[in-house]
């Protein structure tokens, strides 16, 4: 009896194709630590990302596959994932154990971008993958009372800063370090060099996620950013009401002048989605971030209702995504970081696949 051979195993599993890498599981170098014995086959499918969408349909898809081979008497796969690099190389790397970089941008302010960077990045965390968040919003910086942190970092002369922690995530902000009472007028070279201290200084450790809240808008500030901060994508945010503006495009142009990335848009504060009854209305015309992702070449990666909740939780310290896990809100940011993690894992295979053509 017996007589399974590791090639048949390998053929068979070739007809589990990844979704979003187009690939099939044995070529794309999923399967770990094969072993066949007295016809019981154990492996191992190691993913690009612990946020994958589809992995359960995977796993059933390769069970299925190795059943199917004749003698095999049972199969056990273990799912596991390991986050690869999708940085571009830059010369000085002012980050080197984190693998991801992800900046949070918007064509102006108070669209919701770092609600909505405190919320993705938990959801990546949860996951099971290392994130942190930096914010890089040196105007108004919000993250200290968006995650309610107490316990600031206190840097020491000569040493590198630990992040603050709050929910499982490693935060840092340049609000640690600021008197909330005196306003601050930076001009953008300068802001980044402070953001590039802040990288350099802070011990980061090992990340696969670091979600960068940038300032607002896509001036000078943004321009330095990206060019001292090896981004590995940048996600757009945008409400209904300003997709259409010009800021936007703009900023589309700059980014990909200086050849970051897009990742892709989000249309925050989409629609209104009734608390007591769960009606949506479409209180702006919705639908415009999609209708405009698909103009200048972008992936949309959904939208979020404008929703009292998820105000609330932010302005509680509390956000959303913990005070509200099971709600249908929660759930929108959990299916658009999953989205982003897919898309970073097709990019860290492929290299930039993105259009890089600038809209005039
Ligand atoms: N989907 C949403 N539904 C309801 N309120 C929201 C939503 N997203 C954000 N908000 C609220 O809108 C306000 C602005 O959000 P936020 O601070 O995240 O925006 P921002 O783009 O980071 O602003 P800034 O440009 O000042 O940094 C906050 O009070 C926040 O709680
Ligand atoms: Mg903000």
């Amino acid at each position: 009896m017996s007589g399974v051979t590791e090639t048949q195993i390998l053929n068979a599993l070739k007809n589990v194709i990844d979704p979003d890498l187009r690939q099939d599981i044995v070529s794309l170098g999923f399967i770990k630590d094969l072993h066949i014995e007295n016809g019981r086959v154990s492996f191992k499918i190691e993913l690009t990302t612990p946020a994958c969408p589809v992995k359960e349909k995977m796993r059933r898809q390769a069970l299925d596959a190795v059943m199917e081979v004749a003698n095999v008497q049972g199969v056990d796969i273990e799912m596991t994932a390991k986050v690869r690099h999708a940085q571009k190389k830059t010369p000085r790397n002012l980050l080197p154990g984190v693998k991801n970089v992800i900046a949070i941008a918007s064509g102006k302010g108070g669209v919701g971008k770092s609600t909505t960077a405190v919320n993705l990045a938990l959801a990546l965390a949860q996951t099971g993958a290392r994130t942190g968040i930096l914010d890089a919003d040196i105007y108004g910086p919000s993250l200290p009372k968006m995650l309610k942190i107490k316990d600031r970092p206190h840097p020491e002369e000569g040493k590198h800063i630990a992040p603050a922690e709050a929910f499982g995530l490693k935060v840092m902000s340049m609000g640690f370090f600021m008197d909330e009472e005196t306003p601050v007028v930076w001009r953008g070279p300068m802001v980044g060099m402070a953001v590039e201290q802040l990288l350099r200084d802070v011990e980061w450790g090992e990340l696969d996620y670091l979600v960068i809240d940038l300032p607002p808008g896509t001036g000078d500030a943004q321009l330095t950013l990206t060019q001292k901060v090896p981004i590995t994508g940048v996600v757009i945010v945008s409400t209904p009401q300003d997709v259409a503006l010009a800021d936007v495009k703009r900023g589309i142009n700059m980014f990909r002048k200086v050849d970051t990335p897009i990742l892709g848009i989000i249309e925050n504060m989409s629609y209104f989605l009734c608390p007591h009854c769960g009606h949506r209305s479409e209180i702006f015309s919705h639908g415009g971030a999609r209708k405009q992702a698909e103009d200048f070449g972008l992936e949309f990666l959904g939208d979020i209702p404008l929703d009292g909740a998820i105000r609330e939780d932010a302005d509680s310290g509390i956000p959303i995504l913990i005070a509200h896990p099971d709600s249908p809100q929660t759930q929108k940011y959990r299916e658009i970081a999953a989205r982003i993690a897919a898309i970073i894992a097709t990019q860290g295979f492929e290299g930039s696949s993105f259009p890089q053509i600038v809209v005039e």
